[in-house]
């Protein structure tokens, strides 16, 4: 891939991660209301802050974990941020769960939510073990795949209103979107990954 293209896709990544992170620590402040359908949720209190709070940071951190600049000159810092991104993506991602069981968008909701927790929490628990076994390379392309269910968080919020603008009723929106924002980022990371080495199209993650 043409590095200019490279580079542009990780800042469009890197720029709407911190955006949709930023807009979610709203939950943080007690006079934004709760939307109807959240409020709604069993599990909202007290998991929805802990949920958006730590997710939302996992977002903010995540991206420039990718700069090989950074991982090369400043490792310290790529631990740190490493291990504030994976303690996040753990806690945040139990929340996750929990919040999935309490969902009012019903069970085709409740699966796609519930399952995306469990392997968000998988996918992080290995890269994690990875890395602490200096097994550096695998450790990249499960953080590849950590960061593209990270990065869900935007796709959805991206499907969401183009969905709304499509005329499409909410709740149905809702409910494909709890799969359609993270299955396919997945299987692009796959394919990504699975390509064959020399072959692989070189991204700013790369
Ligand atoms: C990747 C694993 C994730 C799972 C399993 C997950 C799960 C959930 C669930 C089940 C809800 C409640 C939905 C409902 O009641 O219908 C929710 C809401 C929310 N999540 Fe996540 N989430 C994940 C990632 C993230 C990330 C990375 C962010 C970062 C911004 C985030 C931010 C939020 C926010 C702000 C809400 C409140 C709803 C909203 O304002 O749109 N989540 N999440």
């Amino acid at each position: 891939m043409n590095p200019y293209v490279s580079k542009g896709l990780w800042w469009l990544v890197a720029v709407s991660s911190v955006l949709i992170a930023l807009v979610s620590y709203r939950y943080f402040v007690p006079a934004i209301p709760v939307p109807s359908n959240l409020a709604a949720n069993l599990m909202a209190r007290p998991w929805l802050v802990v949920h958006a709070g730590l997710a939302a940071t996992a977002l903010i951190t995540g991206p420039w974990q990718f700069i090989p600049r950074l991982r090369a000159r400043r490792p310290r810092v790529h631990r740190i941020l490493g291990r504030v991104y994976v303690f996040c993506c753990l806690v945040g991602g139990g929340a996750g769960l929990l919040l999935a069981s309490g969902t009012s968008a019903g069970p085709i909701a409740r699966a796609g939510f519930g399952l995306l927790a469990i392997v968000w929490i998988g996918i992080n628990a290995n890269a994690f073990r990875l890395a602490l076994a200096g097994r550096y390379a695998e450790h990249r392309e499960w953080m590849i795949r950590s960061f593209v269910l990270t990065f869900g968080a935007v796709t959805l919020r991206i499907y969401l209103p183009a969905a709304q603008a499509m005329g499409i009723e909410f709740m149905t929106a809702y409910r494909a979107i709890s799969w359609l924002a993270w299955v396919p980022n997945l299987l692009l990371a796959e394919l990504y990954l699975r390509w064959p080495a020399g072959r692989r199209p070189a991204t700013a993650a790369a």
